[in-house]
């Protein structure tokens, strides 16, 4: 296999001459486990992937997340798999907002692997930002007032319109520390995002308003964002632990279909 960093400054490699249909030989998992951990999402073009074999190659990573309540978006018979679908008239995108997969949970995701079944001609990308270069980009005087802060991570976010489904989670919060250290690479990164985090610990929504802003600002400035378009067979793999997502709503009157698995991993680390 080939490791090759897309063009753009922020994150994201392709990896290229790999079929994830066979099981991965020799230090395979190792060299794209480390292919992760340095570009935060890799991409993989023109697979041909059974439901099976998308959760064997996700298995290679950690244990795979189980949605807790049955729900329509379940692959029937699948509770690990999510079908992220919008019918042609659909007009809500799933997780349409800023965002890090279910980060109000106690054990945010390792990562989650989306693979792409059917895409519209046109529009349907997806950007991801890199949250280690939205820590580094700080000044000194923020990066110390953030170090003593802690936020709050809330699944019940109002539905603004933009696809979370209530019966996914219901009721669930926890707080992470504002810098997180990365458990793998031990790098430093900013862990809050505009769909989950509520507030700062100690503080009420509308005190921590102002500066929660204008860090979902700061994290997803064009300098820390990569653009992925997606065509039917391309798997992206992204650490859910330093990155965030945005889906396109872009093409109406299309549909699109991916499925999605997603790895645990533990508890973020206090800096
Ligand atoms: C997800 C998600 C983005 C997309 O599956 O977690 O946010 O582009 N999807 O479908
Ligand atoms: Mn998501």
């Amino acid at each position: 296999m080939r490791v090759v960093p897309v063009k753009g400054g922020a994150l994201g490699a392709e990896i290229l001459d790999i079929d994830l249909a066979e099981p991965l030989g020799g230090n395979g998992v190792q060299a794209i486990r480390q292919a992760l951990l340095d570009h935060q999402v890799i991409v993989f073009r023109d697979q041909q992937l059974t439901v099976e074999q998308h959760k064997a190659f996700a298995r290679n990573f950690g244990p795979l997340h189980v949605f807790k309540f049955q729900n329509a978006r379940q692959l029937p018979g699948h509770p690990d798999v999510l079908r992220v679908v919008k019918e042609k008239d659909g007009r809500i995108v799933f997780g349409g907002q800023w965002h890090a997969d279910v980060s109000f949970l106690p054990r945010p995701l390792l990562g989650s692997l989306l693979y792409a079944l059917e895409t519209p001609p046109k529009g349907g990308d997806t950007l991801f930002a890199n949250m280690y270069l939205a820590y580094e980009t700080l000044s000194d005087g923020m990066k110390d007032l953030l170090e003593g802060l802690v936020a709050v991570h809330e699944s019940d976010v109002p539905n603004q319109g933009y696809g979370a489904d209530p019966a996914d989670y219901v009721n669930m919060s926890h707080e992470h520390p504002v810098v997180r250290v990365h458990p793998e690479t031990g790098r430093k990164l900013l862990f809050v995002n505009k769909t989950y985090t509520t507030r700062f610990r100690n503080m009420t929504a509308d005190e921590s308003r102002p500066l929660l802003e204008w860090l979902f600002h700061h994290a997803t400035r064009a300098e820390h964002v990569w653009r992925l378009a997606w065509a039917p067979g391309s798997l992206a793999f992204w650490d859910n632990r330093c990155t965030q997502h945005l889906p396109m709503t872009d093409y109406h009157g299309c549909r699109r279909e991916m499925h999605r698995v997603a790895v645990l991993d533990e508890a973020p680390a206090a800096p």
